[in-house]
């Protein structure tokens, strides 16, 4: 039996100050105060900035970090270690995003690491994976899939709770979404490579990341392989969040 959560994932990235953070959760929370959900079973998550993660803010949402350092503690000037976050009331982390490995220059065993991290402190990795223009044009896109979860899950165990996040580099923050034929191709894919390395592929929720909004989330949200959303930008509009949350509550 299939048995794939969806989720509605917020990745405010560096935006939103304490003040402007808590106005924004107090519109959300007035929009889903005003309306009535029938299942309220899709997982609403934000990732807000570290100074932001806070659960008497965050009341009516899971709570995600958009990273965390690989180790558990010690001398790491700068950093938070997931031991803390969990402390705040954080469950999931966002790790191997396209902007970490390009400007931190986070590698695939850099963010193994991290995964391990993550699931000794019961914070759920929202593994975010996903290709360059080039490696689509020269189809290497599988090799480099294959090679990110390869690494990425090495000595993850198959029962742990694990999210992928499909972010192809050329779709974040451009306004270029990827065609529901692409979406569809490549998340059967990731399903197939997870079998291969001995996950149970159909049974990760797999989301999408990419220019979401509200005007392309109802047909990707319709794709049987997609079961949520990883969303930057449009995030940063309550009501752009809220409804987009609407589109994927009502699919399920
Ligand atoms: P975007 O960002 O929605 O602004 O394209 C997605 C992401 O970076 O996770």
């Amino acid at each position: 039996m299939i048995n794939r959560s969806k989720y509605c994932v917020a990745n405010f990235k560096m935006n939103k100050t304490l003040a402007e953070t808590k106005k924004y959760m107090n519109l959300f929370n007035s929009f889903l105060n005003e309306h009535t959900f029938s299942k309220n079973i899709t997982n609403r998550v934000v990732c807000p900035s570290y100074i932001c993660l806070n659960k008497d803010i965050f009341n009516s949402v899971s709570l995600g970090s958009q990273n965390i350092n690989e180790n558990d503690s010690g001398a790491f000037t700068g950093e938070i270690s997931a031991k803390m976050l969990k402390e705040q009331g954080v469950d999931y982390v966002i790790l191997g995003h396209s902007e970490r490995r390009e400007y931190f220059k986070e590698s695939n065993s850099k963010i193994n690491q991290k995964v391990h991290t993550s699931l000794s402190n019961n914070l759920i990795p929202i593994l975010c994976i996903g290709e360059t223009l080039e490696t689509r044009e020269n189809n290497l896109i599988e090799d480099f899939i294959l090679r990110q979860l390869t690494v990425s899950l090495d000595g993850i165990s198959i029962n742990e709770n694990i999210i992928i996040a499909y972010e192809p580099i050329w779709a974040i923050g451009t306004g270029k979404t990827a065609t529901s034929k692409i979406v569809t191709q490549v998340h059967i894919m990731i399903r197939k490579i997870l079998n291969d390395i001995g996950f149970d592929g159909e049974n990760v929720s797999i989301l999408y990341g990419g220019s979401v909004n509200r005007n392309n989330a109802k047909e990707l949200i319709s794709l049987n392989e997609v079961d949520g959303f990883l969303i930057g930008g449009a995030s940063l509009d309550a009501k752009h969040f809220f409804d987009i949350y609407n589109f994927v509550e009502e699919s399920v």
